[in-house]
């Protein structure tokens, strides 16, 4: 099923997948965190891969083995991806930001363990770059861009927000209060929406989401040429 009617579609394309959550450094043994297993990004980074792709895939920590044939760029926080994503962009023809990047990270790391003395701890916060609106900002022509929107609630309508705000061509829909699809599952039901039409795509497992995905992706390159 990894391959669907044009075995290799991707063939020359260069594809840029982000994966995994970041982490942002408390102290020298603590950091903030999130639920992301990072399996969506790399079934992505797989199914382009198997469709022909030069695949470039920026991670933050997982469990999960490198794709085969693919470049694997390990990153901790979102600083971190931020550079590497840059680093890349221009010459990519596609860019999936399928990792759960923090949107805060700490103001000031402290330099040594954080004790607890008090009985109450503030830590402050600052927001981090958003990527993928800066992705957004820099698009080439004929780039496809996609990312991802994960909602606990009101889901579409926070991402045609986030389709519009960022200028992407594509964002995926996920919505992470089901029990045994998003965070960590093997499985996902996503939505993928354009400015022009929206999918529903039913249950299945992230390889066969990614596949639906790609299949977006080729339309629209299609579409552009
Ligand atoms: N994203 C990003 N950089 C960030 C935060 C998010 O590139 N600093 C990307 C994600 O990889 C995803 C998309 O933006 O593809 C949407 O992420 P999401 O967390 O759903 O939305 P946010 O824009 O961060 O807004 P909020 O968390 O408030 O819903
Ligand atoms: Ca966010």
């Amino acid at each position: 099923y990894l391959l669907t009617k044009n075995q290799v579609d991707l063939a020359g394309k260069k594809v840029l997948v982000t994966a995994g959550g970041t982490k942002e450094t408390i102290d020298p043994v603590r950091f903030l965190a999130n639920h992301s297993s990072g399996k969506m990004g790399y079934a992505l980074a797989r199914a382009a891969r198997a469709r022909g792709a030069d695949v470039t895939l920026i991670s933050a920590p997982t469990n999960l083995n490198q794709p085969k044939g693919t470049e694997l760029i390990e990153v901790t926080t979102a600083a971190e991806m931020y550079q590497e994503v840059m680093n890349y962009q221009s010459e990519e023809d596609i860019i999936i930001m399928a990792a759960a990047v923090a949107d805060y990270r700490i103001s000031e790391v402290a330099t040594n363990k954080i004790k607890k003395n008090d009985e109450k701890l503030e830590l402050k916060l600052e927001r981090t770059k958003d990527i993928l609106a800066k992705l957004g900002q820099l698009k080439q022509p004929k780039q496809v861009l996609v990312g991802f929107a994960a909602e606990t609630n009101n889901l579409l309508q926070y991402a045609k927000e986030k389709l519009e705000a960022k200028n992407a061509d594509l964002i995926v829909a996920n919505d992470i209060t089901g029990a045994d699809i998003g965070f960590g599952a093997s499985d996902n039901q996503v939505t993928i929406i354009s400015t022009k039409s929206k999918r529903k795509i039913p249950q299945a497992n992230k390889l066969k989401i990614a596949t639906q995905i790609l299949d977006e992706v080729s339309k629209l390159l299609e579409e552009e040429k």
